[in-house]
C-alpha cells in the first residue's frame, strides 16, 4: 500500500517536473543555431503573426508539418517570455480543404470588435492569406481570412465565413494588420505582388474591409513584392515619429534573390506618403539572408518595436545542408529611426535581453594586433557576440569560424568605404551557385571609428554596424571544428582597437 502511494507520488512529481521543464533534446546538431529560433524538424519560411500577449511572445511561422521542403503550408507556433528561449507548440493553423495557410499577422482584439472573444476577455485574431493552388485549369486563388483563439493561442478556430477579402486574384497576399489610433479602426497592408503595390484596407470588426488607398510602385521593383509591414517609430528617441513601410521583394533583392526595402513617410490612418522621391532605395539588410521580417503586435507601450525575419533566401532555401530542420529566424531586433545628413534611416539592434545569455567575457583594448590574436586563441566558441570598435580610416577584418583555409570574413574596407561579409571560404558552399558571396554595404566613416556588433551562431552571422545603421545577415556552414577568431588590420599606423567578446549560452537551455 505504502509502496503504491510512493510510486504514485513519484509519478505525479515526474509529471509536474516534465511540464515545467521543456524537452530540449533535438536542438543540438552542428549547424543548429542556439539563440535563434528554428523548428525542431521540417521546413520553415516567413515568420507570421508575431504578437505579444499576456506575458508571452508568440512566433508563428510558415511551416510544412510533413517535410523539409516547402509545401502543405501551415502556421507552426512557438512561444517565449524573452524572445530568446522558445518553446515549440503544436501547429496552430493547418492546411485544410486544399487551402494552404500563407503569411499573415495576429492582433490582440482588446475590445472584442470581432465578436470572437469570449467572456469580455481579449482574444487573438489571426489574419492570413488562404492559398488555393491552381488545379485542373483553374488558376490559383489568394484571399484574406480569419482565425481566432480564446486560450492564449493554444487552439485556433477558422472563421466560418472565410474569406473576408477576395479580389479573385492569384497573387494577393501577406496581410499585416494593426489598430490605427488615428482612425480608431483596424488597418491592413497587403501586397499586390506583380503590380509592386501595397494596398491599404480599413475595418471596424476585422470582417468587413474597405479599401483606403494604395502605395507603389516605388523604390526597387524587381520580382514580386511580398510581406509588407507598416510601423510607427520614434525619431532620434524623441516623441516625434515617422512611419516605416517595409516590403520584401523576390527576386530583385540587393544581393540577388530575396531582399527587403523600406520607405519612410507619414501615415494618417488611411494613406502612406513617402518622404523621399520614389526613386530612393533603402534596404533593411545588406546580407543575403533576411527576408519577410515582421514586427510584433501588442508590444507594451513605451517599449521598442521588435522585428524578426526569416534568415534565408529563396535562391537556395530548399538546399540548405541542415537536417532534420530547414529554415530559421534572425535574432529579434529592436527598431528605431535616426537622423543622418542623408536623411532619416532605420536603426536595428539585437534586443537588449540578448545580454542575459552572455557568459565568459573577453575584454581587450590596445593597438597590437598580434597581442590581440594571442588573447583570441583561447576563445573557441560557436555561438558568440563580438562588439568591436576600430579607429577610423583603417581597413580591417575579422576571420570567424576559422580553421585551415576555412573562414568567414567580416570587416571594413576603408579605401572603398564599405562594410563587408565574405563567405566564399566559409565551409560548405557548393549546394547552390548563388551561395558563395561577398555582401557589401556603403559605410563612409571618414575619420570616425567603425563599430560592429557581430552575432555568430553556428551557421549564422549577423553584423550590425555603427550602432545599427547597417545590418548584414548571412548564413554559413563551417565545419564543426572551425572555431578560431582572428583579427587583421592593414596599414602601418597602430590604431586603437576595442574588443568585447562573450560566448552566449544556448536559448534551448531552460530560462534562468
Ligand atoms: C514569402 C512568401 C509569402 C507567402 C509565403 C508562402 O516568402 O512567398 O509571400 O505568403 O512565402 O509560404
Amino acid at each position: 500500500m505504502k509502496r503504491c502511494a510512493l510510486i504514485l507520488l513519484a509519478v505525479s512529481w515526474l509529471g509536474a517536473y516534465a511540464q515545467q521543464t521543456r524537452d530540449l533534446s533535438g536542438y543540438d546538431q552542428p549547424y543548429r543555431p542556439q539563440f535563434h529560433f528554428s523548428p525542431r524538424q521540417h521546413w520553415t519560411n516567413d515568420p507570421n503573426g508575431v504578437v505579444y500577449f499576456q506575458g508571452e511572445y508568440h512566433l508563428f511561422y510558415q511551416y510544412n508539418p510533413f517535410g523539409d521542403v516547402w509545401g502543405h503550408m501551415s502556421w507552426g507556433h512557438a512561444v517565449s517570455r524573452d524572445l530568446l528561449h522558445w518553446e515549440e507548440l503544436p501547429v496552430a493553423l493547418r492546411e485544410e480543404d486544399g487551402i494552404m495557410i500563407f503569411t499573415g499577422s495576429t492582433v490582440v482584439d482588446e475590445r472584442n470588435t470581432s465578436g470572437f472573444c469570449l467572456d469580455a476577455q481579449p482574444c487573438l485574431v489571426a489574419v492570413y492569406t488562404g492559398h488555393t493552388p491552381e488545379a485542373g485549369g483553374r488558376p490559383a486563388l489568394q484571399t484574406q481570412n480569419l482565425a481566432y483563439s480564446n486560450d492564449r493561442g493554444r487552439t485556433w478556430t477558422k472563421y466560418r465565413e472565410n474569406p473576408v477579402l477576395n479580389l479573385k486574384l492569384s497573387d494577393f497576399r501577406d496581410p499585416d494588420v494593426f489598430w490605427s489610433k488615428a482612425m480608431r479602426q483596424w488597418v491592413m497592408a497587403v501586397a499586390l505582388p506583380n503590380d509592386h503595390k501595397v494596398l491599404f484596407y480599413g475595418s471596424g470588426d476585422l470582417k468587413e474591409w474597405e479599401k483606403l488607398s494604395e502605395f507603389g510602385p516605388a523604390g526597387a521593383t524587381g520580382g514580386q513584392w511580398e510581406c509588407p509591414t507598416l510601423v510607427e517609430l520614434p525619431v532620434d528617441g524623441t516623441q516625434r515619429t515617422r512611419w516605416v513601410l517595409k516590403v520584401g521583394l523576390n527576386p530583385g533583392g540587393l544581393q540577388g534573390g530575396s531582399g527587403e526595402q523600406y520607405f519612410i513617410g507619414t501615415f494618417d490612418g488611411t494613406r502612406f506618403v513617402n518622404d523621399n522621391p520614389s526613386s530612393t532605395m533603402l534596404w533593411t539588410d545588406y546580407g543575403k539572408d533576411c527576408y519577410c521580417a515582421l514586427e510584433f503586435n501588442g508590444i507594451p507601450r513605451g517599449e521598442d518595436a521588435v522585428m524578426i525575419g526569416w534568415m534565408n533566401n529563396w535562391q537556395y532555401a530548399d538546399k540548405l545542408p541542415t537536417s532534420p530542420w530547414r529554415g530559421q529566424m534572425t535574432v529579434p531586433r529592436s527598431l528605431g529611426l535616426q537622423t543622418f545628413p542623408e536623411g532619416i534611416r532605420l536603426i536595428q539592434q539585437p534586443v537588449t535581453t540578448l545580454a542575459r545569455l552572455r557568459d565568459r567575457h573577453v575584454e581587450w583594448r590596445g593597438t597590437n594586433v598580434a597581442a590581440l590574436n594571442q588573447v583570441l586563441k583561447g576563445f573557441n566558441e560557436r555561438s558568440f557576440e563580438l562588439r568591436t570598435t576600430v579607429a577610423g580610416g583603417v581597413t580591417f577584418g575579422w576571420k570567424l569560424f576559422a580553421t585551415d583555409g576555412v573562414y568567414t570574413e567580416a570587416g571594413y574596407d576603408a579605401s572603398r568605404g564599405e562594410l563587408f561579409v565574405d563567405r566564399t571560404h566559409s565551409g560548405v558552399t557548393g549546394f547552390s551557385p548563388d551561395f558563395p558571396a561577398r555582401t557589401m554595404a556603403p559605410l563612409a566613416s571618414g575619420n570616425a571609428p567603425v563599430s560592429l556588433t557581430i552575432l555568430a551562431d553556428r551557421s549564422t552571422i549577423e553584423v550590425f554596424a555603427q550602432g545599427g545603421r547597417l545590418a548584414m545577415t548571412n548564413l554559413v556552414y563551417p565545419p564543426a571544428g572551425a572555431r578560431a577568431i582572428e583579427f587583421y588590420a592593414r596599414g602601418n599606423q597602430p590604431s586603437p582597437i576595442a574588443v568585447d567578446l562573450w560566448d552566449l549560452r544556448s536559448g534551448w537551455a531552460p530560462l534562468q
